[in-house]
């Protein structure tokens, strides 16, 4: 995935690009650029690297002009170099492109090309985008329609934006697929373009989203939105609520921490408006819930990613368990492909941070296509989960910069369990007094999770003693056992360390024979109903000359005797301990990764949203 920003109207585009791609570094890191019209020509700065050395190249010879279009990237195609960094030019210089997605056809293209005379100076598909465009544009075409005739020719999704020389008071911006998000930012006299709200932010609130196979013909006071076959599109312009301040890192050392301790007020966001104290109930109004006919109801497919994914396997649980709703979790990338067995009696919720993962976009459709009814648990206001889903619960957790998912992950499980007592009170199942338990329950979590947060230094204490460890296995049962594998996730995402994550009643089927002394076993191990069974797994491992950190309740101490380490959390109801219980696994892998010196909010080959296949 990668980031774009554009920008038109009467300033130098180069600050703001500037500044709106460091907002939108966390979509890509490995190279960056910037390209501005200047007395009719395309001028260039693009380098590998961040943002920081695009800078520095700027700093060391500066670019001013208008329009202008930046780009970071993450490397799909042509390795991290200057020559496969965006933007690209043309071979006649007349056009200048920045990309997000694939080109799929593009070595036939690149073939066709060169037979041409046409000579590459990239190994990136996207060459081939900005080549045809000036070939279309010889051919007498506008810049329109040169863009409409080359997407016509490309396969694949794409996020593009386009300057050109031969019509320099336009920005052309295109999208077809789930490549990304295309955001437009309408200022006074001046007009932007970004792949997401933060880029932008500060300068407009006032924001228009591209559609799949739509294109933006943008001037600095105009805006025409059409289809690819050039239908004009009428535009909703959407207000946007989000505090600007809120993407910015404070006096955090990274991201990830910022968010990890924003997850009381993220947590009381999420809750925010969705309990009606008065009537004891429920309320969703986006999820348009009154479209389900629970008598022929048959089940919730839940698919998703990574974390989100994690997250959807502890909703099983409170569904099933409140509201009697048969669910199932897929993986995105595995559903999308199974041809899979849902009608309009079934349900698929899909999890997703972004809202933009091509597998979950993907997945979303496969269910939509077979006629179920697609719902969505989303954070990135407007983008494409959120708007395609017949009916969306939005996280309300405020932009995630880290790529590590904190609170995009204890969000969503609230959402989860918020839903499954909304849905039993649709079918009847749960009296008055019934619902309040929960809704008392439910509103006690922001302030344990606060308790979990005052107890970092005693889990960076322990952070301390298994920062050098090569291995971790992660264990847990029941509802807590996607707890073991988002904390397994959390610390191989950002320390490199490799860990996985078993159920624990499967140890004794093959992986305790990993256990010796250099395989430290953490057991998510709260006072549940699995606990006596944990309690064997672990004294098993104990008794390989394992080390054992557990997390365990609030003064439970056959724990704190059995245990090298304890990571303490609140005593809670058993639907909310895996709330609580990952709080300190993302303390721990965020203080292992700082304290192995590496680059926590933005890892090596990842990508805050994986926007391609
Ligand atoms: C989690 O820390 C990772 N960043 C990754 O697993 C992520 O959860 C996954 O890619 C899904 O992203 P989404 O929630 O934006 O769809």
């Amino acid at each position: 995935m990668c980031g774009i920003v554009g920008y038109i109207g009467d300033k130098d585009a180069t600050p703001i690009i500037l500044e709106g791609l460091k907002k939108l570094e966390y979509r890509g890191y490995d190279s960056a650029g910037i390209a501005v019209l200047k007395d009719g020509k395309i001028d260039i700065r693009r380098d590998s690297g961040k943002i920081s050395h695009l800078e520095a190249l700027v700093e060391a010879n500066p670019l001013k002009g208008s329009p202008g279009i930046g780009h970071t990237r993450w490397a799909t195609h042509g390795e991290p170099n200057e020559r496969n960094s965006h933007p690209h030019v043309g071979y006649k210089g007349q056009v200048v492109i920045v990309h997000n997605g694939i080109v799929e056809n593009y070595l036939e293209l690149r073939d066709e090309l060169i037979s041409e005379g046409i000579q590459f100076n990239s190994d990136t598909d996207t060459e081939t985008i900005v080549h045809m465009i000036e070939i279309y544009l010889e051919q007498e075409m506008d810049l329109e329609e040169a863009v409409r005739s080359t997407l016509k020719r490309i396969k694949g999704a794409h996020g593009i934006v386009v300057l050109s020389t031969k019509e320099p008071e336009k920005i052309i911006s295109a999208r077809i697929g789930n490549a990304g998000g295309v955001v437009i930012g309408l200022g006074e006299g001046e007009n932007y373009i970004a792949s997401d709200i933060p880029a932008i932010l500060e300068h407009t609130n006032r924001m228009v989203f591209l559609d799949s196979h739509q294109m933006a013909v943008l001037q600095k006071d105009k805006l025409v939105l059409k289809t690819l076959d050039g239908k004009p599109l009428d535009h909703k312009v959407e207000t946007i609520n989000l505090d600007p301040v809120s993407a910015v890192k404070g006096n955090y050392r990274h991201f990830m921490q910022k968010e990890i301790h924003e997850q009381v007020r993220s947590l009381t966001e999420t809750l925010a408006g969705r309990i009606d104290f008065n009537h004891h109930s429920i309320v969703i109004p986006t999820l348009n819930i009154d479209k389900i006919d629970f008598e022929k109801l048959k089940g919730i497919k839940i698919i998703a990613c990574g974390t989100a994914g994690h997250a959807g396997q502890v909703g099983k649980f409170m569904i099933e368990n409140i509201a009697k709703i048969p669910v199932e979790v897929d993986i995105a990338s595995e559903f999308r492909y199974r041809d899979p067995l849902v009608d309009e009696n079934q349900i698929v919720l899909a999890i997703s941070q972004s809202g933009e993962t091509a597998d979950t976009l993907a997945a979303m459709e496969e269910g939509r296509k077979k006629g179920a009814h697609i719902w969505s648990i989303v954070n990135a206001i407007g983008s494409q989960a959120m708007r395609l889903a017949e009916g969306f619960i939005s996280m309300q957790a405020g932009p995630e910069i880290g790529v590590a998912s904190t609170k995009a992950f204890t969000a969503p499980l609230v959402d989860l369990y918020l839903l499954a007592v909304l849905l039993a009170d649709k079918k009847g199942l749960l009296s008055d007094g019934e619902i309040w338990e929960h809704i008392v329950e439910i509103s006690k979590i922001p302030d344990l999770v606060g308790t979990c947060l005052d107890r970092e230094d005693q889990v960076r204490a322990i952070a301390g003693k298994y920062k050098d460890t090569e291995h971790m296995l992660y264990l847990g049962r029941g509802i807590n056992m996607p707890i073991a594998y988002e904390g397994a996730l959390k610390l191989k995402e950002i320390s490199y360390i490799h860990a996985e994550a078993y159920p624990a009643g499967e140890m004794k089927h093959g992986p305790i024979a990993l256990i010796d002394k250099a395989m430290p076993v953490l057991a998510v191990m709260p006072k549940d109903k699995w606990y006596e069974k944990m309690l064997s797994q672990v004294e098993q491992a104990k008794a390989r000359g394992g080390k054992v950190i557990i997390v365990a309740t609030d003064g439970d101490e056959q724990a704190a005797n059995l245990a090298d380490d304890v990571l303490w959390i609140p005593s809670a109801g058993w639907m909310v301990n895996p709330i609580l219980a990952v709080i300190p696994l993302q303390i721990l892998a965020y203080h292992i990764a700082a304290m192995r010196g590496l680059d926590v909010d933005q890892p090596r080959n990842l990508a805050k949203s994986v926007t391609v296949e």
